[in-house]
């Protein structure tokens, strides 16, 4: 904790403060500071002025029913997610607007206008509807970031089935668990991607999870790659995508979802070793998403706007596909890496598509600022208006490199605090309101009732840290885990009664502004990505040669954290560069490339407790080469003392 206050003590000397330009506030979507008052004075009806900017085929009979922890919005109301975010903006004679500007990594590119992506949307969706799929069913998706991914979403979204996108950086293995968590009956996929020059190759890894899936009756296969990605399909089983569309109608009414409909189940790593399935219903979601994109990235109709991240993760449900499409606007993807062909490639998609608002990631900020500025100087970036950040706590070094390099000192830098389980964004500045300060998340939005809260769960003074937690609920909030209602209770419900417990660190400074410290249990945010640290230690000791491992998020300047395992060995087992090159390869094989662990380190044991739990503290504290903390409460105080002197030695 001394070492994390020091770190606070130095964000919080930052005194930069950005008011907003009063030609940005001129324009922005909120000018009025009024909005936060009048959420806070009356919650339910001001979510429910939100909610009836949508379309509803029916409207609700009740904004809100709470019975803790379980809520319930806009109850009684009918609506369809993909109506909202297609079938509305055609009959709005917006047709002809492009929807998705679709760029992949080789080069090529495809334009979708409104129109047609529903002719798109509504073709797929009687696909699938001819492939058996009825509203309620599951369907899992593991796909590259094309635009048959949006597609199918949606498509999913207006025949009420429920779909679970697995991120294609996920193993077979974390695939095939998704799937049968969810019971998904169709899976669809594609021959491969493109990532960094290199194909990933989709099918073979779907065919190998689907090896054990009860469930699945049919995989849909989108043809990405071509003869380059040799795959096969299995009779009886696999469809090509390109067959389906062909053979089926384009005429397919949406169906009216109950507000409380389930849209998608994301999963999500949690504190222990199975993935959480994160369950989000269909009206408050979407009025959450549409809202908070029309606030924060003050969206217009004339703005290109560009999200960077995939929609393998929760930022591209909420901030490719549902936020912005149901504000109509036009939207950049984009399939693949930064730095292919060459390291310029986001700057130069910028200035070819004249992207007004950018979404991005601090991890990818700081691997930006690495390769220099003269790279964003090198293209015109005039276009952009306003810049955004999610994924991890950004530091002020980045932001302010943000905004004078990318921004060019003219554009807000909105930094966005949420979560999977959050849905939508829920601390962030509203870009024409609120003064910005770099690394700071700002204030929760209008309706959203967050606080800083100590061990027994009672708010902080300014100026102190403790726990984010949420005292109301929210729309968009997760309304439980898929099939574990228990679960649900315990993780985020049971640390202090009657609040959500974020799992996240913060503090809130003297003008009530909010910083986000990270993580505060086992979660790891490598990259942005949330990964437990429980997850991979389970997999390391199903390895042969493992017999206890404890793995920790090392702090990196680029990534935010990289994964250390730290492992003991069986008897008789040698460990040698050769077994940790393998355990990482191992890691990597069966939970997927991101979770392989950066470095893999030898102990004879590992710290405990007297109780037998292992000291992840003193590990991280070894793997940051700091000064060891308390050891008091260690059993064996020389298996730190010497672990310490193995990794500051080489010797791992
Ligand atoms: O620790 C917080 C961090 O990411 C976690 C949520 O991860 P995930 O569910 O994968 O969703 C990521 C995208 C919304 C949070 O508990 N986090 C996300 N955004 C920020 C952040 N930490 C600090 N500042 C942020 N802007």
């Amino acid at each position: 904790m001394a070492d994390q206050n020091t770190a606070i003590d130095a964000l919080l000397a930052e005194y930069r403060v950005f008011a907003p330009e009063s030609k940005f506030t001129e324009q922005a979507n909120i000018s009025d500071p009024d909005i936060y008052a009048r959420a806070r004075k009356d919650p339910e009806s001001f979510w429910a002025q939100c909610a009836s900017e949508l379309h509803w085929v029916r409207k609700w009979d009740k904004t809100l029913e709470w019975n803790p922890p379980f809520a319930k919005w806009f109850v009684g109301g009918k609506i369809n997610a993909c109506y909202n975010c297609v079938d509305r903006h055609v009959m709005a004679g917006k047709g002809d607007k492009p929807a998705i500007l679709w760029e992949g990594e080789p080069g090529d590119a495809v334009t979708l206008t409104y129109s047609q992506l529903l002719e798109q949307v509504e073709r797929f969706a009687n696909a699938m509807r001819k492939l058996g799929i009825v509203k309620g069913d599951r369907v899992a998706i593991y796909m590259p970031m094309i635009p048959e991914l949006a597609i199918a979403l949606l498509a999913c979204a207006r025949i009420g089935a429920v779909h679970s996108v697995i991120f294609g950086g996920f193993s077979a293995d974390s695939l095939r668990e998704r799937i049968n968590d969810c019971g998904a009956k169709l899976l669809i996929t594609a021959d491969g991607g493109w990532r960094r020059g290199q194909v990933i190759p989709l099918k073979a890894a779907a065919d190998e999870a689907i090896s054990n899936t009860p469930s699945i009756q049919s995989v849909v296969c989108v043809r990405r790659i071509g003869d380059m990605a040799p795959i096969s399909m299995h009779e009886g089983r696999d469809v090509w995508w390109h067959d389906l569309m062909r053979e089926s109608s384009e005429s397919c009414v949406p169906e009216p979802m109950d507000s409380e409909d389930p849209l998608f189940i994301l999963y999500t790593s949690g504190s222990t070793g199975k993935p959480k399935g994160i369950y989000h219903t269909t009206g408050g979601y979407l009025t959450g998403v549409y809202i908070t994109s029309k606030w924060v990235f003050d969206l217009k109709d004339e703005d290109i706007y560009w999200c960077t991240a995939d929609i393998g993760w929760v930022t591209g449900h909420s901030y490719i596909v549902y936020g912005p499409l149901a504000n109509g606007a036009t939207c950049v993807m984009y399939e693949g890496s930064p730095d292919t062909p060459t390291k310029d490639r986001f700057w130069k998609i910028i200035e070819k598509w004249k992207v007004t608002v950018f979404y991005t990631a601090p991890t990818a900020i700081r691997t930006f600022m690495r390769w220099g500025e003269s790279l964003p100087a090198g293209c015109n970036l005039d276009s952009l208006r306003l810049l955004g950040s999610v994924g991890e706590p950004i530091n002020p070094e980045a932001w302010i490199w943000y905004h004078k390099y990318i921004g060019k000192e003219r554009c807000p830098v909105v930094d966005t605090w949420w979560q999977t389980e959050t849905g939508h964004i829920m601390i962030a500045p509203l870009p024409g309101i609120t003064p910005t300060k770099p690394g700071a998340a700002t204030r929760p939005l209008p309706g959203i009732d967050a606080a800083v809260v100590n061990d027994n769960g009672e708010e902080v003074p300014l100026g102190s840290g403790g726990y984010l937690v949420i005292k109301s609920p929210w729309p968009g909030m997760l309304r439980t885990l898929w099939g574990d209602d228990n679960r649900y209770r315990q993780v985020y419900w049971s640390r202090f009664p009657n609040l959500y417990f974020t799992g996240d660190g913060a503090r809130v400074d003297n003008d009530g502004y909010f910083w986000l410290l990270g993580r505060v249990d086992d979660v790891m945010l490598v990259a942005g990505h949330n990964l437990s640290a429980m997850e991979m230690e389970s997999v390391l000791v199903e390895h042969d040669a493992v017999a206890e491992a404890a793995v920790i998020g090392r702090h990196d300047s680029i990534k935010g954290q990289a994964p250390v395992a730290f492992v003991t060995v069986c008897e008789g087992v040698r460990a040698t560069p050769e077994l940790a090159e393998e355990l990482k390869a191992y890691v990597g094989k069966k939970l997927g490339a991101i979770c392989k662990p950066e470095e893999v380190l030898f102990s004879a044991e590992l710290p405990k407790t007297r109780s037998g739990k292992i000291m992840r503290r003193l590990l991280r504290d070894i793997a940051e080469g700091r000064m060891l903390g308390d050891t008091t409460t260690l059993a064996d105080p020389t298996v730190v003392a010497t672990l310490k002197k193995r990794y500051t030695d080489g010797e791992g």
